[in-house]
C-alpha cells in the first residue's frame, strides 16, 4: 500500500519579502518531500503565506496601500521564490483567501462549543513583530533599561477585551502528549524547551485583537478579529479542505511534518495541538525546529535589515549550488552562517571536484572508447565488488538519517561514497588500461559509471537539476529514478547510450 506523507512549511508574514531564513526553510522542507517521493510515498507538501495581522496592516500603512495590496505583492514573491528555488510543494495557501477564513471561523466555533473561549478583560505585553503576547516574567531589559520581547523585539502593554482560550485546561493533556511520544518534537533540546514551558504552568491565552482591521472577524462579534496565530496555525488543515472534508484531509491529517523555525516552537507545540483538540481534531505527529541562518553570527532578518536576496543568489550562483550549500553545510536544527565565500568552497570543492570531475572523466572516456555506449561489465573484481557494495551497505542506514531529518549527514555519507569513487578511479587508472588491457578498462568504466548512476539517484532530493543532468546523461528513465531503483537488479546494461558528456557544475570563480 502507497503511504501518504504530509510536510509544511511555517506560512511567511507578508510585511516584506522573503530573505535567506525562508529560503533555507522551503528548501528543506522541499529536500524531505522530494527525499519521501524518492521512496514512492504520495506526497502533500504545502506552503503559503500569513497574511492578516497587525504587522501587515502598520506596514502597509506606511506604504500608503491596502493590506490586501501588499499581500498580493508580497505572496507573489514568495510563489517566485519557491518556484526559483525549484521547490516542488503542492499547493500554497494565502490566509486572505476564502477556503482558509472559512476554516478559522469554524476552528473557533468548535472551540467555543468546547466551552473554550471565554470573554473577558486583557492586560498585557504584546509585541508586533513577533505577534505575541508575554508574560511580564518572559521580558528583558535592553541597555537603555527598555523592556523587550526575549526575541529582543519592542513589546507595547494593552489593555482590552479579549475573548480567551482556556489554555491551562490543557497543562496535563499536553504533557501527556510529549510523554507518549518523546520524538513528537524535534530535535530533543527543543522538547526539553517546550516540556519545561508547559511544566511552568499554562495561562488562558489571549485569542482576539481588538480595532484590528485587517483579520478575521470573530464569529457572531465584528468588533473582535481572531488573533493571528489561531488564524495562521488553521492553515495546515484549510489547505487540506477540512471542514469540508474529503480525500486530502483524509489521506494527509494528521500532518506528518511541520517544520519550523526554532522562533515559533512554542505556537506550534503548545498552542496547536491545544487548538486541534479543543476542536476535536487529530494532532499533527511531528514538529521539528531548524535554527538560524545568520550573518557573522547574527540573526537574518528584515528588523535587523541584514537579509541577503535568496533570488540574486540563485543569479550569482544556480539554485542547487545554493540548495546544496544550506543543506550540506549547517547540520539540520542548529544554527549556520552564510556568506558567499563559505558558499563557493563548497560548492567547488564537493560539486563541482568530487562529483562533477569523476562524472565529466569517466564519462568522456566513454565517449572517447567505448562508442558512447555503456561499456562491458567483464569480470568484477573485490575492489569493484567493495565500492559496488559500500552503497548497499550504507543504503538502509542513510534512509534512516533522512528519516530523521539529518540531511547534511546524509550528504556526507553520500560524499563520502564519491570520494572513494574518486580514489577508484584514480588508483585503477582506466587512461592507462586501453592499451594493455581494454577489457579491464571497460570494467573501470562500468563500475564508476553506476556509481554515478547510484549518486544521481540518491542527490535527486538537494540538487534535483544536476541530478536529473547526470541521470540522463546516464540515460535512466524518468521512471527508474526511485530508490527502488538503488541495487545491482537496475545495474547499467553494457552496450546501453550514454549520451555526450556535458559539465554539470562549473567551477565557481571567487570575485575580490
Ligand atoms: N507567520 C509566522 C509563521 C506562522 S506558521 C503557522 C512567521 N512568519 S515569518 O515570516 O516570520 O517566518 C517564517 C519562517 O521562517 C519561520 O519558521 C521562521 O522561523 C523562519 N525564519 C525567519 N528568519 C529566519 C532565519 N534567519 N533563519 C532561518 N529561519 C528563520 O513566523
Amino acid at each position: 500500500m502507497i503511504k501518504n506523507f504530509f510536510i509544511s512549511t511555517a506560512i511567511s508574514y507578508t510585511n516584506g519579502p522573503p530573505h535567506m531564513g525562508h529560503a533555507y526553510e522551503i528548501i528543506a522542507a522541499d529536500v524531505i518531500a522530494r527525499f519521501n517521493r524518492l521512496q514512492s510515498k504520495n506526497v502533500f507538501f504545502l506552503t503559503g503565506t500569513d497574511e492578516h495581522g497587525l504587522k501587515v496592516q502598520q506596514k502597509a500603512n506606511k506604504l500608503e496601500i491596502s493590506s490586501q495590496e501588499l499581500a498580493n505583492q508580497m505572496s507573489k514573491k514568495f510563489i517566485d521564490m519557491g518556484d526559483g528555488l525549484n521547490c516542488s510543494n503542492d499547493d500554497f495557501i494565502r490566509t486572505s483567501e476564502e477556503r482558509h477564513k472559512k476554516a478559522v471561523k469554524e476552528i473557533w466555533l468548535r472551540m467555543k462549543d468546547n466551552g473554550d473561549i471565554y470573554l473577558d478583560d486583557y492586560s498585557g505585553w504584546y509585541s508586533i513583530i513577533d505577534e505575541a503576547f508575554y508574560q511580564e516574567s518572559e521580558l528583558i531589559k535592553n541597555n537603555l533599561g527598555e523592556l523587550l520581547s526575549p526575541n529582543k523585539t519592542p513589546v507595547e502593554w494593552i489593555e482590552e477585551k479579549s475573548y480567551f482560550f482556556r489554555l491551562s485546561a490543557y497543562e496535563e493533556k499536553l504533557l501527556d502528549l510529549y510523554e507518549s511520544d518523546n520524538e513528537f518534537i524535534q530535535p530533543p533540546s527543543r522538547m526539553n524547551e517546550v516540556r519545561n514551558f508547559v511544566k511552568g504552568g499554562l495561562k488562558d491565552i489571549s485569542i482576539s485583537r481588538k480595532g484590528l482591521e485587517w483579520g478575521v472577524d470573530v464569529p457572531d462579534d465584528k468588533s473582535h478579529s481572531i488573533y493571528v496565530w489561531v488564524d495562521a496555525l488553521t492553515n495546515y488543515i484549510s489547505a487540506l479542505q477540512w471542514p469540508d472534508g474529503g480525500k486530502l484531509y483524509d489521506n494527509f491529517w494528521p500532518g506528518d511534518l511541520h517544520l519550523i523555525g526554532k522562533d515559533i516552537i512554542r505556537f506550534h507545540a503548545v498552542y496547536w495541538p491545544a487548538f486541534l483538540l479543543s476542536a476535536g481534531l487529530p494532532i499533527p505527529k511531528k514538529i521539528f525546529a531548524h535554527g538560524f541562518i545568520l550573518n557573522k553570527g547574527e540573526k537574518m532578518s528584515k528588523s535587523l535589515g541584514n537579509i541577503e536576496d535568496p533570488m540574486s543568489l540563485i543569479e550569482s550562483f544556480g539554485v542547487d549550488q545554493l540548495r546544496y550549500f544550506l543543506m550540506r553545510e549547517i547540520p539540520f536544527g542548529s544554527d549556520g552562517n552564510y556568506s558567499d565565500k563559505l558558499l563557493i568552497n563548497r560548492v567547488n570543492a564537493d560539486l563541482s571536484n568530487d562529483l562533477g570531475n569523476l562524472s565529466q572523466r569517466c564519462l568522456s572516456m566513454v565517449k572517447k572508447n567505448c562508442n558512447q555506449l555503456v561499456p562491458s561489465k567483464g569480470e568484477l573484481m573485490d575492489v569493484d565488488l567493495e565500492l559496488l557494495n559500500s552503497i548497499e551497505l550504507k543504503k538502509n542506514n542513510i534512509i534512516k538519517v533522512m528519516d530523521n531529518f539529518q540531511i547534511s549527514s546524509y550528504l556526507s555519507e553520500v560524499f563520502d561514497a564519491i570520494s572513494d569513487t574518486n580514489k577508484y578511479f584514480s588508483n585503477q587508472k582506466p587512461w592507462e588500461l586501453k592499451s594493455v588491457d581494454e577489457e579491464r578498462m571497460n570494467t573501470v568504466l562500468w563500475v564508476t559509471c553506476e556509481m554515478l548512476r547510484r549518486f544521481g539517484i540518491l542527490l535527486q532530493p538537494v540538487i534535483p537539476s544536476g541530478s536529473s543532468m547526470l541521470l540522463g546523461l546516464l540515460s535512466i528513465s524518468e521512471k527508474e529514478r526511485t530508490i527502488d531503483f538503488l541495487n545491482d537488479d537496475y545495474a547499467l546494461i553494457p552496450g546501453d547510450p550514454i549520451q555526450n558528456p556535458e559539465v554539470i557544475f562549473p567551477k565557481i570563480e571567487l570575485k575580490e
